[in-house]
């Protein structure tokens, strides 16, 4: 069933999506950052249902998602007050915080860690249905492993139709990027994912915070501390190229690349900004946004790799430069998209 809820909410169908999660089926619905695939966290056998429809590795935790702090007292531990400082601040909104898990949640939804990942999602739709099935509320994003994350209903259809009890479609995710995991389960603040809320505002509100390292380096020097960062993901049909550095150069380089592409029959997507795109001739060129606004590449970049799929190329280059910290989020997306494969030009 799809039900259609771009422009309003009808209740009585969001009820219906409600019962059918509550009961331990599967429900996809839309949040800020991108769609998630919802099962009951209190249900193991619901759960079990994600991993399968998904083919998701056994030992990645599922980020749970509630609509009120009750909800939270009964999922996790608090161990201290920056928990309620930092939701105070970004609750609702694009943040998971890691916390240890209490006894209701099943250990197939944290792959037996005895933390748990909890985040209470802004997007009206995702509130109103957690509210309305009246339980946590297990959800990953609403893609087959290894695909793009899905910011658009219509991902989620070509992932994952037939293998859903609900799809529910809420237009356009407005951050399009996942949610930022921060690890408040040991004394040290650690962000264990990048993403939606930057941080550069987490440093704002937990002076000490830092991030893992290898979320910005190939996953060959050090194991990130997410399970799910070590995965295959984001990953389009084509071939990905990053090319990073100062614009002239990149430009150039890029240009490079595409001719010797071509020259060998292959068909080369080429992703960039507005202000850059002027420099490349091709008819399977797509634009990310601007380069001075972090939160439009953010919005557009997943569905721009799928656009790079149905358009049947071989290779995609994409450019990439020296920006602010806002930018590490976007960059981590690029670079496991691209599987690491950067080219630097200095
Ligand atoms: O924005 C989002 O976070 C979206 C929407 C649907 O909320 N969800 C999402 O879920 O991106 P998923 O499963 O695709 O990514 C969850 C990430 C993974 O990297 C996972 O390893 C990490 O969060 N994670 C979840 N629970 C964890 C835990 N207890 N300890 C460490 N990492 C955890
Ligand atoms: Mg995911």
């Amino acid at each position: 069933m799809i039900i259609d809820a771009k422009e309003k909410i009808d209740y009585n169908e969001l009820s219906k999506a409600a019962q059918i999660l509550r009961d331990g089926g599967l429900v996809a619905f839309p949040t800020e950052t991108v769609y998630g695939l919802g099962a009951n966290a209190l249900l193991r056998e619901a759960v079990d249902k994600i991993f399968v429809a998904k083919g998701r590795p056994q030992d990645n935790p599922l980020i749970v998602h509630i609509s009120s702090i009750e909800m939270l007292e009964m999922c996790a531990e608090i161990p201290d007050k920056r928990v309620y400082k930092l939701i105070e601040r970004l609750w609702p909104g694009p943040l998971t915080i890691v916390l240890p898990k209490k006894e209701c949640i099943p250990d197939n939804v944290t792959a037996g860690l005895d933390t748990v990942g909890i985040r209470m999602p802004s997007n009206k739709i995702a509130l109103e249905l957690i509210k309305l099935a009246g339980v946590p509320v297990a959800a990953p994003s609403a893609n087959v492993s290894g695909k793009p994350s899905p910011t658009e209903a219509q991902h989620v259809i070509e992932d994952l139709f037939g293998k859903v009890d609900v799809i529910i479609d809420g237009g356009k995710c407005s951050f399009g990027l996942e949610s930022t995991v921060i690890d408040l389960s040991t004394s040290k603040p650690y962000i264990l994912r990048l993403g939606a809320v930057p941080f550069s505002i987490l440093k704002e509100i937990l002076e000490d915070i830092e991030y893992d390292p290898s979320i910005l380096a190939g996953n060959i020097l050090s194991v990130p501390k997410a399970p799910g960062m070590k995965y295959k993901h984001y990953a389009p049909d084509a071939k990905m190229i990053v090319v990073k550095g100062k614009i002239h150069k990149r430009i150039e380089k890029m240009k490079e690349i595409k001719k010797d592409l071509e020259t060998n029959g292959h068909k080369v997507g080429i992703l960039c900004f507005y202000e850059t795109a002027q420099n490349f001739e091709s008819q399977y060129k797509i634009i990310l946004g601007s380069m001075f606004d972090y939160k439009e590449c953010g919005k557009n970049l997943f569905s721009a790799l799928r656009r790079f799929n149905h358009l049947g190329v071989d290779y995609i280059i994409c450019e990439w430069g020296e920006f602010g910290i806002e930018y590490l989020a976007l960059e981590n997306r690029l670079l496991k998209a691209s599987a690491y494969n950067v080219i630097e030009v200095l």
